[in-house]
């Protein structure tokens, strides 16, 4: 045996994993089901120290003890076959790892059947897309301690780099590492919607052009704003067509794709019992764009004045500044809302996650970097068991400055017409935080009145429940 470590599934990710791990002094077996692209990458890359295989029984021979490979294939049924395979071939205290985005319940079910035979099964959330899986991804492993013995220094050997730390650490047991990459992915989204939110505000508050409010987005990637998603929302808005000579973005069809990592978020986010509002409404204004024929039978409507809605902001600068701060509070709410799910997740599957270390992986590598994310790392490190991202000093702070602005910019979005469900939403549940007093007072009674579902009241502790088909008196429940 030669090859210190091995990849499964050479399509651009896989390879460009293997690629990133010959350059950091790894020898690496690499297979694939078609032999050509194997071969292709031996060939187009004579500087990485590769091990071509082309049988399983090839792969498990070539890869020195305790074997470590890393499945790169799409996820779902592919993903169980390659298990499969490694298993048969492969001993106890060997290592596979999933480094697609699967859904971290498949995780869970595969880590324990392959535990059972000895080896090591841990599911590992890469992010960063292929740029990030050749330069440095930001990566996110579960699996056992054991395994991460092994798995640790290969992995910090090919993970970016920021503030002088690999963006990799072991995130929990089993499905731990694929949950936390899911909450990457619903954050994402989150962050993608406001973004196109506020450019969607700006260019029709403001009559921008495409090109202008790239410069936008470039200044304010130079502040608080600092980000990937900032960063290539400029390079996108700037591009051109070459076949129109019109923006890029005004040929795109305006129907958002998705995977479903987003979904899922949303899902267990529901089943946890967490109000992920802000990362909702961004799965939903996908799902929205995406029924064209739903949108046909709506675009008559009737909406504001044209007057309303053309322009309106008579001072762009100002209006400009207002979606910035509208953009940051957003933000703030969808990093808190997906922190709050991990949190919630880390206490119902029983894993130890620490939500600051969480924080630092993702400054660097993944697709949601940004320089925000230091400021988040700052309020775990001042408090490891923070019970709400949003209410710690430094983001406490930042809402206050920006929700006048915030407040401004969602009134002008529903006077104009202008859908902007992820700040319309991010506000109302920083609002709905803040309460003194909610409406879910009114809730329960009403739950009271046709379920007898009781209610507990403000001013004594016990369960009541009124007679609302008697006399109306309360009654104490025993
Ligand atoms: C990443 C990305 C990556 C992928 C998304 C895209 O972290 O590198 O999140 O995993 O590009 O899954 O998701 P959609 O196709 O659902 O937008």
């Amino acid at each position: 045996p030669v090859a210190d470590i091995g990849v499964v599934g050479l399509a651009v990710m896989g390879s460009n994993l293997a690629r990133n791990l010959a350059r950091n002094g790894n020898k690496v077996a690499i297979f694939n089901r078609s032999p050509e692209k194997t071969e292709h990458l031996v060939v187009e890359h004579p500087e990485a120290e590769f091990v071509p295989t082309f049988t399983y029984e090839e792969f498990a021979a070539s890869l020195a003890r305790p074997r470590t490979a890393i499945i790169m294939v799409k996820a779902g049924a592919g993903t169980d076959a390659v298990i499969d395979e490694l298993v048969r071939v492969f001993e106890p205290g060997d290592i596979i790892v999933d480094g697609g985005n699967a859904h971290f319940p498949d995780t869970i079910r595969r880590e324990k059947a392959v535990r059972e035979t000895g080896i090591n099964f841990v599911g590992a959330g890469i992010s960063g897309g292929e740029e990030g899986a050749l330069n440095g991804p930001s990566i996110m492993p579960g699996g056992s301690d054991e395994a991460w013995v092994t798995l640790g220094p290969i992995l910090r050997s090919i993970a970016a780099i920021a503030e002088g730390e690999p963006c990799v650490t072991h995130i929990g047991h089993d499905g731990a590492g694929h949950f936390v990459k899911m909450v990457h992915n619903g954050i994402e989204y989150a962050d993608m919607q406001l973004i196109a939110e506020a450019y969607d505000l700006i260019r029709r508050g403001t009559g921008k052009t495409p090109a202008q409010i790239a410069d936008v987005f470039a200044e304010w990637n130079t502040g608080e704003l600092e980000s990937y998603l900032v960063e290539i929302t400029a390079e996108v808005l700037r591009q051109n067509d070459a076949a129109t000579g019109e923006a890029l973005v005004d040929v795109i069809l305006d129907e958002a794709g998705a995977k479903g990592t987003g979904a899922w978020t949303v899902q267990t986010a529901l089943d946890l019992g967490v109000p992920a509002s802000g990362i909702a409404e961004a799965v939903f204004a996908r799902s929205l764009s995406s029924q064209r024929g739903q949108r046909d039978a709506a675009v008559g409507l009737p909406g504001p004045a044209p007057a309303e809605h053309e322009g309106f902001a008579h001072d762009a600068e100002t209006f400009v500044e207002q979606v910035r701060l509208a953009l940051y509070a957003s933000k703030i709410v969808a990093y808190s809302q997906g922190f709050d799910i991990i949190r919630a997740g880390a206490a119902a599957y029983d894993w130890a996650i620490d939500l600051g270390a969480v924080s630092k992986i993702w400054r660097g590598g993944c697709i949601i970097r940004a320089q925000f994310l230091n400021r988040i790392a700052d309020a775990y490190a001042a408090q490891p068991d923070l019970p709400l991202l949003l209410a710690a000093p430094y983001f406490a702070e930042a809402l206050g400055r920006a929700q006048d602005a915030w407040r401004e910019v969602v009134t002008v979005a529903a006077a104009s017409g202008i859908p902007a469900p992820a700040f319309a939403s991010s506000l109302a549940y920083y609002d709905g935080l803040r309460a003194d007093r909610l409406p879910a007072a009114l809730v329960q009674g009403q739950r009271d009145f046709f379920g007898a579902h009781t209610y507990r009241r403000v001013d004594r502790p016990g369960v009541f429940h009124t007679e609302w088909s008697g006399d109306r008196s309360e009654t104490q429940e025993s």
